[in-house]
């Protein structure tokens, strides 16, 4: 077996981090041959559900789980971390549009940013999960210079993995069968969930375009689109809290396909730092169609953008600009 690796789960104590980190734990993030030591961080109000936490953990007696470090001091937690995973910060509520939870987590991801490039693993790999994701990843990027770029990412599988089971189901196949969806932009509202490049694996084994299968532009066009962008809201206005086992799920999908790898010929989505494909302006945090093999991701190159998608990406491209002008704008407010 390999040597552990220390994976640091910021606002471990919330939601996400109660589904999350068994599935760490039992090796849906690295590999079931990677034992892991966690590193838990959350603030002093939840030390006593992370110390609660910690001690399922360990009555979890998992195989793979060979340390915790439980803290609520950000330098101690980043100390030596390869992968860490940020779900620390304010989550959004009934009614609330993610801008308004924007002043309360950038600061956050200033300060961490920091943390992590002074005592992470020189290469460690990010995942930005709390909102806003993009922006968020965006600030950790701008305030740890010496982390490579590539490797700050925030969270759009959860996005994909929806758009994936909205058109299994209405295929009336397994999930496996459907690849090569897209999610392009922001983790929000404006996300645009493309079909036009995805491909389903009939019962028969033909691969067909999706479009060939779901003859129904109108709900591809429509209400699909529609559904995928405003799930989140959905989940939130139903458990009156946001989406967790499924967004734990996703990072986990997320990690182990960039660490991975993804089978050949297939794509998934990540935020990733955009380097001008598809018109989208350099450095902003976009998600994108990637394919990864040891442990890098590539920007899926050459992709027909039609007038119907070239509208829906400029508009999820308007809306990261202006997030990250909020974000600086509060940013240069608090160090006045
Ligand atoms: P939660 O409120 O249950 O948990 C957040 C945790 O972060 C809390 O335990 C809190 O104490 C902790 N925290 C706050 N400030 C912190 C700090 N400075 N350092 C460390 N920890 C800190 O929220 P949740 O439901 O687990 O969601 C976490 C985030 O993920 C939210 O921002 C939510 O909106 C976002 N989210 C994103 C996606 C996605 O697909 N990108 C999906 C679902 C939820
Ligand atoms: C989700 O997509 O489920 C969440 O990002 C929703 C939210 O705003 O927390």
């Amino acid at each position: 077996m390999p040597d552990p690796v220390r994976v640091l789960v910021t606002g471990a104590a919330g939601q996400i981090g109660y589904s999350l980190v068994p599935l760490i734990a039992r090796g849906h993030l690295l590999g079931p041959d990677q034992p892991v030591i966690l590193h838990l961080l959350d603030i002093p109000a939840a030390v006593q559900s992370l110390e609660g936490l910690e001690m399922e953990l360990l009555d979890g007696a998992f195989p793979l789980l060979r340390g915790i470090v439980a803290t609520t001091d950000i330098l101690h937690g980043a100390a030596g971390v390869k992968v860490a995973v940020m779900l620390g910060g304010f989550p959004r509520k009934e009614g609330m549009e993610r801008k308004d939870v924007m002043a309360k987590n950038v600061t956050i991801y200033k300060t961490q940013a920091t943390a992590l490039e002074a005592h992470a693993d020189n290469d460690v790999k990010v995942v930005v999960v709390a909102n806003p994701a993009n922006t968020n990843a965006l600030i950790l990027k701008e305030h740890a210079p010496k982390i490579p770029s590539k490797n700050i990412t925030c969270l759009t599988r959860l996005d994909h993995n929806r758009a994936v089971a909205q058109i299994a189901h209405r295929a009336g196949l397994p999930v496996p069968n459907v690849r090569n969806v897209i999610i392009w932009g922001n983790h929000s509202s404006t996300q645009y969930p493309d079909v036009n490049h995805g491909i389903v694996k009939t019962l028969d084994g033909s691969k067909k375009p999706i479009r060939e299968v779901i003859k129904d532009d109108a709900w591809l066009n429509g209400d699909f689109i529609k559904t995928v962008q405003q799930r989140g809201a959905e989940v939130i206005r139903l458990r009156k809290f946001s989406s967790a086992l499924s967004a734990a799920n996703a990072v986990c999908d997320h990690v182990y396909n960039w660490v991975r790898g993804t089978p050949e010929g297939q794509w998934v989505s990540m935020g990733v730092s955009s380097d001008g494909s598809y018109g989208v302006p350099v450095g902003l945090m976009f998600s994108f169609p990637v394919k990864t093999r040891k442990g890098e991701w590539e920007i899926v190159k050459g992709l027909k953008i039609d007038a119907f998608s070239k509208e829906k990406l400029d508009a999820t491209t308007a809306e990261l600009v202006e997030e990250k002008a909020l974000a600086d704008s509060i940013i240069k407010g608090s160090s006045q």
